[in-house]
């Protein structure tokens, strides 16, 4: 996830301030870097592939000057981490710099536009076509603030944007869909005033980035636009000002990479309906019924997916989607497929993994290779092994993750997965039925994160020495997700189950200090034999928690339930699984598990 940083300051420290801002975002993941500084010279950018050290040696003996400015880390979407592709991105006279985190839809016809124009651009980012408005406004004879307001008008997509531009000493910035906040210095009684004017004012992603230097904070809200001088103006989209209160952050230094969160894990959790729109952001077009996901792949008779762990759970139900329209498809364990391949044929190959980097799914995926495959990697890293080997790459757009324990990776996948098989193989009517529910689901998981009871299911069984989860169809995945997320960051006992398996064996293990978590959607014959396996379990004093839309008898036969807002079933399946991860969450919280690095496990398992 990209990370900004703005400073107007009042002496000569801002570079520094602008450098020790970024390196407070390191935490949240970023490929390149690069800051902007506004002086009596005029602009000066520096930029670099790589860490934060890379930038600093190539800023020593530059020493840029200036009192306002503004830096990026950059988290690759569009293009490679480059040198050029990095943040600040500039106009063609060098006198504008921009740095954005998001994803701006409509950058093909406006690069195309300004391209006929006459305009040279230098990257691959959707982000530069930004500057380049920008220079053409001021060239139409607009002054600064309405030349940014002008350009920011003609983007669609989701954006925090900072600019500045030579001869003016403000940072202009606009937020939709991404997050964006302001600091005010404080005086040395360590009061802000209200407009910022008493010492300097900061722009950030994120607070962490300025906390060191104030903890006076101003939230700016979707359709916003923020100049800062001296002090802080917000307007909305009409140019009226709008007043959005200031407020004080009272984390401590530990808290503040996790804004506020006592972990990553419980922050990526709510970080889903972002990441959620970020993977959808472009790629859905309700009005056609049409998926746009920008990959030409060749014909395939069928699909076999390799993955492990979480992205094996998300590959069961990707291959149920294909199955669904009619293609085979099947997923297999990466570290079983390398060593007895099934017959490949025509079938495309689709490695899930978040990282791209699991030597197992990397095996697998190689093996195919070697055997004339067609690859496609579904991953959330650029650039990382599998999206360089592999013959395509869709991209799940989730942000960094920090947590051992994927979340937000898990929920990116199935959407992504949702994508996949919409642009490829779903018929028109099921392309209708589903697009409304995806774009529906940001919106969902956040009802889920405002209101789920979770948390009170976990102080009931945080005592109970063995968890079973089961589900049926698209809930079989998350049963298996559930009981997953519960074993390895609680560390108990937690097993997941077709639900019409358990009789076939494990039932024998059911007592009445099992906790049995049943996902059960919809009405169909499915979620009524799922009902019927509650009954069985009931039958046994088992207690059971019943995960469902409310559309079939579970509540009957549960003593709780956790509820999913109706929708399409495989948007449900998602849902479903938020309320799991605040469960495995609260439990492991419970017991004072040490919830982001759990014993013996690793982000990235480069092994086999
Ligand atoms: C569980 C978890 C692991 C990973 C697995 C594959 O929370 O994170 O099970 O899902 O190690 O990792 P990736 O997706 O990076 O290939």
């Amino acid at each position: 996830m990209c990370g900004i940083i703005g400073c107007v300051g009042r002496g000569d420290d801002t570079l520094e301030t602008l450098v020790e801002g970024l390196a407070n975002l390191e935490y949240r993941g970023y490929d390149s870097a690069g800051v902007a500084l506004v002086g009596a010279d005029g602009l000066s950018v520096c930029k670099t592939e790589g860490e934060l050290s890379a930038l600093r040696d190539r800023l020593e003996g530059r020493d840029p000057a200036g009192t306002v400015g503004i830096g990026h880390t950059r988290w690759s979407t569009h293009g490679p981490p480059t040198d050029a592709n990095a943040h600040p991105h500039t106009d063609c006279a060098g006198e504008v710099a921009v740095v954005h985190n998001g994803i701006i839809e409509n950058y093909q016809p406006l690069r195309e536009e300004l391209e006929e124009q006459g305009h040279e651009f230098e990257s691959d980012t959707d982000t530069e076509v930004v500057p380049h408005l920008i220079e053409a406004a001021l060239a139409g004879g607009a002054r600064p603030e309405p030349a940014f307001r002008e350009a920011i008008g003609q983007l669609e997509g989701s954006y925090a944007i900072a600019a500045v531009i030579a001869g003016s000493r403000e940072i202009f910035a606009a937020r939709n869909d991404s997050p964006l906040v302001a600091g005010l210095g404080q005086d040395s009684e360590g009061v802000p005033p209200q407009d910022g004017t008493g010492g300097p004012v900061f722009l950030a992603s994120d607070v962490p980035a300025f906390r060191e230097h104030t903890p006076h904070v101003l939230y700016l809200e979707d359709g916003d636009f923020a100049t800062l001088d001296g002090g802080l103006t917000v307007t909305d989209t009409d140019g009226v000002a709008v007043d959005r209160g200031v407020e004080t952050v009272e984390w401590d230094a530990e808290q503040t990479g996790k804004s506020g969160y006592d972990h990553f894990m419980r922050k990526e959790i709510h970080e889903q309906p972002w990441a959620l729109r970020q993977c959808l952001s472009g790629r859905v077009d309700e009005l056609r019924g049409a998926a746009d996901i920008d990959l030409e792949l060749g014909a395939t008779l069928g699909v076999q997916f390799v993955a492990a762990g979480t992205s094996y759970h998300a590959s069961l139900y990707g291959a149920e989607l294909f199955r669904r329209a009619g293609v085979p498809a099947q997923a297999f364990l990466a570290s079983e497929y390398a060593t007895s391949t099934p017959p490949i044929g025509d079938d495309l190959v689709i490695g899930v993994t978040q990282s791209g980097e699991t030597a197992d799914t990397l095996s697998a995926l190689r093996e195919a290779d070697r055997r004339g495959a067609e690859t496609l990697a579904v991953t959330n890293t650029v650039s990382s092994t599998a999206d360089r080997e592999c013959d395509h790459t869709l991209l799940i757009r989730s942000g960094p993750e920090i947590g051992v324990a994927a979340t937000k990776t898990f929920a990116g996948q199935l959407a992504a997965l949702n994508l996949l098989s919409l642009a490829t193989v779903e018929s028109q009517h099921d392309r209708r039925t589903l697009l409304p529910a995806l774009r529906d689901l940001p919106g969902d998981v956040q009802a889920i994160l405002n209101d789920s009871n979770a948390e009170g299911i976990a102080d009931a069984y945080e005592d109970a020495s063995a968890y079973f989860f089961i589900g049926r169809g698209l809930q079989y995945p998350v049963a298996l997700e559930g009981a997953l997320k519960l074993k390895e960051i609680s560390y108990k006992h937690a097993e997941g189950f077709a639900a019409g398996e358990l009789k076939h064996g494990p039932l024998a293990l059911v007592e009445d200090s099992t906790p049995v978590f049943a996902v059960v959607l919809g009405s169909g014959e499915r979620a009524q034999k799922t009902v019927g396996n509650i009954k069985e379990v009931e039958a046994r004093d088992a207690p059971v928690v019943a995960v469902t839309d409310g559309r079939n008898d579970a509540h009957l036969y549960a003593d709780h339930v956790l509820e999913v807002p109706e929708t399409h079933p495989r948007a449900g399946a998602l849902l479903a699984n938020v309320q799991l991860q605040l469960v495995a969450y609260h439990v492991a919280d419970n017991l004072g598990r040490p919830i982001d690095k759990p014993r013996h496990l690793a982000k990235s398992v480069t092994v086999e």
